[in-house]
C-alpha cells in the first residue's frame, strides 16, 4: 500500500511541472575570444526532477558530444577529446534548471552550431545556440603620426587585446618602405631576438619588457634619424590568426629651436623652406588637438 503510494505520487510531481516545460537558449550567435571563456545559455523555465533527466549537448556539425548530464550527474568521459576539460556544466545551476556550459580556453575551431537538448521520461526539447568564428586577434595602435625631430626618442604605440597567452604570440616591427620591408624588432619564443634586428636598428629599437605580459608591445626608437620618416607596421601572428597595425613618424627636422634661429639671420630662401614646412606641420598637428 505504502509503495504504491509513494509510486502514485512520484508519477504526480514528474508529471506536472514537466510536461510543456520551455526551454530557453540563446537570442542570438555568440562572440568568444580566443583563448577566453564563452557561456553557451540553455534552461528551463522550472526546475526538473534531475533523477529522470538528461542534457546532451553537441555540435550539430559532427555530432560530437560537448558535454552530457546523466542520472543525476554529469558525465564529463562522454565528452568528446575536442571539448575534454574545457567544458563544464554550473553545477550550483543545475537544480534551477540552467544547463548552460561554460567553454573555457577556445579555439578557432570551436566556432559552429550546438544543440542542448533535455530529455525528460515523458518529452525532449532542443535548443541552439551558434558561436561565431572565434574572435579574432584585436591589435591597436594610434592613428596619429608621431612628430619628432632628429634626434629625439619616439615611442610607436602597439596593443594586443586577447586571451592568449603572449609568450606564444609572435610580434614583428617592420619598416615598411616602397623598397621592402625592415626588421625593426622581433619577439619570438617569449623573448626579445635583438639578434635578428635589421643593423640599422639594433641598439636603437626596442620593447619595453615590462610591459610586455600585458600585451603592450610598443617601440621605443633612439635617437630618431630622418631615414626613419615613413610607415612601421606592428604584426602580431599567434598560432591561428594575425592581425597588424601601422605606426607612422612625420616631419622629421633638426630642432625647431635652432632651425628657427639659423633661418632669421638668413637671406638665403632655400634653407628656410624646410624649417618653415616643419614649422607649419607642428601648427596643423597642434590644431587637429584644439
Ligand atoms: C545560468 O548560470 C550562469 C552562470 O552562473 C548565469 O550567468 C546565467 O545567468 C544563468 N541563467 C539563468 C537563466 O539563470
Ligand atoms: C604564459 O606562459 C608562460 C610559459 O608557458 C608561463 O610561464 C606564464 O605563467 C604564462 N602566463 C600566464 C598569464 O598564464
Ligand atoms: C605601453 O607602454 C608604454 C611605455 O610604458 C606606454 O607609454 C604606453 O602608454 C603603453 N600603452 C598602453 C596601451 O598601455
Amino acid at each position: 500500500m505504502c509503495l504504491f503510494f509513494n509510486a502514485l505520487g512520484h508519477d504526480f510531481m514528474s508529471l506536472i511541472p514537466v510536461v510543456g516545460f520551455l526551454l530557453h537558449g540563446s537570442a542570438g550567435p555568440l562572440t568568444a575570444r580566443l583563448g577566453g571563456a564563452v557561456l553557451l545559455p540553455c534552461f528551463v523555465d522550472r526546475p526538473l526532477p534531475l533523477e529522470e533527466l538528461e542534457v546532451d549537448w553537441r555540435r550539430t556539425d559532427s555530432d560530437t558530444i560537448v558535454h552530457l548530464f546523466q542520472d543525476g550527474q554529469s558525465r564529463p568521459e562522454s565528452q568528446g577529446d575536442a571539448y575534454r576539460g574545457r567544458a563544464h556544466f554550473l553545477s550550483q545551476e543545475i537544480p534551477k534548471g540552467n544547463f548552460s556550459l561554460l567553454l573555457d580556453g577556445v579555439r578557432t575551431a570551436d566556432a559552429g552550431v550546438y544543440k542542448c537538448v533535455v530529455y525528460t521520461e515523458q518529452e525532449q526539447r532542443e535548443t541552439r545556440v551558434e558561436i561565431q568564428e572565434a574572435e579574432r586577434l584585436v591589435v591597436t595602435g594610434v592613428d596619429e603620426p608621431v612628430y619628432a625631430h632628429a634626434g629625439e626618442d619616439v615611442t610607436l604605440s602597439c596593443s594586443v587585446d586577447t586571451h592568449v597567452n603572449v609568450t606564444e604570440l609572435q610580434v614583428e616591427w617592420r619598416k615598411t618602405d616602397d623598397d621592402g620591408d625592415i626588421l625593426v624588432l622581433l619577439y619570438a619564443d617569449g623573448e626579445n631576438r635583438p639578434e635578428s634586428q635589421d643593423e640599422r636598428y639594433s641598439r636603437r629599437a626596442e620593447f619595453f619588457t615590462e610591459e610586455i605580459p600585458k600585451g603592450n608591445f610598443s617601440m621605443k626608437l633612439r635617437k630618431v634619424r630622418t631615414e626613419d620618416k615613413g610607415e612601421f607596421r606592428c604584426e602580431v601572428h599567434s598560432d591561428t590568426d594575425s592581425a597588424s597595425t601601422t605606426a607612422r613618424i612625420a616631419a622629421l627636422g633638426e630642432s625647431l629651436e635652432g632651425l628657427v634661429l639659423t633661418c632669421i639671420p638668413a637671406y638665403l630662401i632655400l634653407p628656410c623652406v624646410w624649417p618653415f614646412r616643419d614649422v607649419l606641420q607642428l601648427q596643423s598637428r597642434q590644431g587637429t588637438y584644439h
